[in-house]
């Protein structure tokens, strides 16, 4: 059974990943996407890998092989422990740099980057993309994809159920709009039995993501995970066994004692995905006003308020002074 945090632009960062693995040692990690053009400028490169992460995989966007290979060679002495390319992204800028969902009808363009990378690194190479392109609803498209890209040696995919529309809606609606399908998903899988095929898209309940491990073996959540960082501490639960039995005031304390200097120092960035941490309680709105208000503050990171009653988890008593 394996569980994915979805790579988020903006939200699954070097903090948000922290706070994650502290609360599932299970998932399976995902950086943003990061093109190869900025990581060959030198970008992310000083990032170091904490041992706590593993396993991480590098998501990566491109057009260019040669540039792969390079991109690769990086990631593979950073230290991750797979290379993901993105080739669903929807986003109109993304497109206009030739790379993300419209890719999908350069099955043999990505073939080559699927074998360059390989021919310079032991990482496994996977892909992350969509049913298809446009609102046509046959799977013609993404079978041929998966066939030569797969020939090429990728084994893994990890499959947003629902198609890019790449004219005419925003990124963001690109994540609602077109229907999600995910029986179609599994004709993929059936289609392709020797491959791993994952799924993605819209899983927000426990029930509902019980039920998809059941039957692609792995699932990967993305905005229920940002949106409300505790039920994963729940899926945990489920799917492996394992309580963590953690409050939030405990998590809050545990997450700002593993960020270094640096981090600390970086106040916006280290406190902005703890906002959700309260979610569906009744301390959900004062919690985020005290961010805020902590955030935009003189003080000190390390001067959080904890909201420091372990015995009632925090939900119940709130001490939003610092006394
Ligand atoms: C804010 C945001 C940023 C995203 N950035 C990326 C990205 O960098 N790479 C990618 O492959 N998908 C990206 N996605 C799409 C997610 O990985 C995921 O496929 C999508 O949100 C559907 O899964 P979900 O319903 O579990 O959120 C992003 C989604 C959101 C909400």
């Amino acid at each position: 059974m394996k569980l994915f945090l979805a790579p988020m632009v903006g939200r699954t960062d070097k903090y948000f990943r922290k706070l994650i693995r502290l609360m599932s040692p299970n998932i399976t990690l995902f950086t943003e996407m990061i093109t190869v053009d900025s990581l060959l400028r030198g970008n992310f490169r000083n990032y170091a890998i904490p041992s706590n992460q593993h396993p991480i995989v590098a998501q990566v966007a491109g057009n260019d092989k040669n540039k792969f290979m390079q991109a690769s060679d990086i990631l593979a002495k950073m230290g991750f422990d797979e290379i993901n390319l993105n080739i669903g992204c929807p986003s109109s800028k993304v497109v206009k740099g030739g790379f993300g969902a419209c890719q999908i009808d350069n099955p043999d363009d990505v073939a080559s980057y699927v074998r360059s990378i390989l021919s310079c690194t032991n990482l496994p190479v996977s892909i992350k993309t969509r049913l298809g392109l446009g609102y046509e609803q046959n799977l013609e498209s993404i079978e041929k994809f998966i066939h030569i890209t797969s020939n090429a040696g990728c084994e893994i995919f990890y499959i947003h159920a629902r198609n890019a529309v790449l004219n005419g809606l925003s990124t963001k609606k690109n994540r609602s709009v077109p229907p999600l399908r995910y029986d179609d998903v599994l004709k993929l899988k059936n289609k392709f039995p020797d491959l791993k095929i994952y799924i993605n898209g819209g899983i927000d309940n426990l029930d509902e993501a019980t039920h998809l491990l059941n039957i692609y073996g792995g699932i990967m959540i993305g905005r229920k995970i940002y949106d409300d960082p505790r039920f994963l501490l729940e899926l945990e639960k489920k799917i492996f066994s394992f309580d963590n039995n953690l409050s939030t005031p405990s998590i809050v304390k545990k997450y700002i004692n593993q960020l270094d200097f640096e981090e600390r120092n970086n106040k916006l960035y280290a406190l902005k995905h703890l906002t959700n941490l309260y979610k569906g309680t009744s301390l959900s709105k004062k919690w985020r006003k005290y961010l805020h208000t902590l955030i935009n503050s003189d003080k000190p990171i390390t001067d959080v308020n904890y909201f420091n009653n372990e015995e009632n988890h925090g939900e119940k008593k709130i001490n939003c002074s610092h006394s």
